[in-house]
């Protein structure tokens, strides 16, 4: 098979097509003929030698893809060859082996792809859904009525969120830093597109949600926006960190006087049974149409190189997709 492996941590040019042998599927566990592949911003600092998870070398990357099954292992039951998937890593490791032609799973790392949602579409399920799904109802415990801003909606988790937010019953407003990222944001639900490189948009904020500020924040970029979201936030409010490169300062009175909790979290902690849950949201949500995943680009596998630089980029509108 084809797949990109890294031999060394480094720059994105570290990301070189290989040929490799096909792996075979053991005791408990699929075989997957991949057709999309999602790019993340996390497999770029694991590439960079920069992430808690630091993989042996050479080792091929990402976790989210969707494709049809096509060998199955001994013991495996409810899964027949043919059967459209999108999965959640890879035996190999929960955070990489799938950036390839083929990827063997386990039977839990596999979950159905409705006929509805495309194969590029199924490839960013994993990482952004789970983790959009975690902050809002596992963190901020999300309810119908509550306004949800979430800081960073024309990527992968702000686009998960704002559709998980919305189908909840919530009032979206999204932020994008580009005309056809708030395009974006507005195509999935939020009732308010707003430009976060726009130098009075907290102020926006404010006036959109009466003076009163939003019950949740989802913040996709802390080290730039914490204190802000500390700002404008609700009495009582909610905020989960999700994304964040760098240090931030902040004042903690705002955080006490006004009550707000404020929470983290990182995709691999969250425990299995959650993670079990927020799948079964997922395969509900596509079904019933509450969720129809955004992709932006698709190149092919041999440009992965080419995918890490945009995923860093500014301008998101959806995910980045591999296509072997
Ligand atoms: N904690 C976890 O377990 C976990 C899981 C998944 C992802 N993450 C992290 O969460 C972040 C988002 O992931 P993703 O997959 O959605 O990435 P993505 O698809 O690249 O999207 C990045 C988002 O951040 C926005 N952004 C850029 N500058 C911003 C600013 N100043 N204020 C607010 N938002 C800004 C982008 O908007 P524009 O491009 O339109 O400006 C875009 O909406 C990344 O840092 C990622 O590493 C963490």
């Amino acid at each position: 098979m084809q797949a990109i492996l890294a031999r060394q941590f480094g720059g994105p040019e570290v990301l070189q097509l290989a040929q490799l042998p096909d792996p075979a599927a053991k005791q408990g566990q699929v075989r997957v003929r991949i057709h999309a592949i999602g790019v993340n911003p996390y497999e770029t600092y694991m590439r960079a030698g920069a992430y808690a998870i630091r993989p042996e070398l050479p080792y091929i990357p990402g976790a989210d893809a969707a494709g049809v099954i096509d060998q199955i292992g001994d013991d495996v039951s409810g899964w027949t060859t043919g059967d459209r998937v999108y999965i959640s890593g890879t035996a190999i490791h929960k955070a990489y082996g799938a950036y390839a032609q083929l990827a063997v799973c386990n039977a839990d790392q596999v979950h159905r792809l409705p006929d509805r949602i495309s194969f590029a579409q199924g490839a960013g399920l994993f990482v952004p859904y789970v983790t959009a799904w975690r902050a809002l109802f596992g963190r901020a415990n999300t309810r119908a009525g509550d306004v949800v801003m979430i800081h960073g909606a024309s990527g992968g988790v702000g686009g998960a969120a704002t559709q998980f937010a919305a189908a909840a019953g919530a009032t979206v407003i999204g932020t994008a830093g580009s005309a056809e990222g708030l395009d974006v944001v507005r195509s999935q639900g939020a009732s308010h597109a707003v430009n976060h490189k726009d130098a009075n948009y907290l102020d926006e904020i404010t006036k959109l949600t009466g003076g009163r500020g939003p019950d949740v924040i989802l913040e996709m970029l802390a080290n730039v926006n914490l204190d802000h979201d500390l700002t404008v936030v609700a009495p009582s409010g909610r905020i989960v960190v999700i994304g964040n490169r760098g240090r931030v300062e902040i004042d903690a009175r705002k955080i006490m006087t006004k009550d707000v909790s404020v929470f983290g979290l990182a995709l691999w902690n969250i425990p299995a049974e959650e993670v079990r849950r927020a799948h079964q949201a997922i395969v509900a949500g596509l079904e019933s149409g509450a969720l129809n995943p955004v992709v932006g680009t698709e190149m092919p596998l041999k440009d992965a190189a080419r995918a890490h630089q945009q995923v860093m980029e500014p301008g998101a509108r959806g995910k980045i997709v591999l296509i072997p």
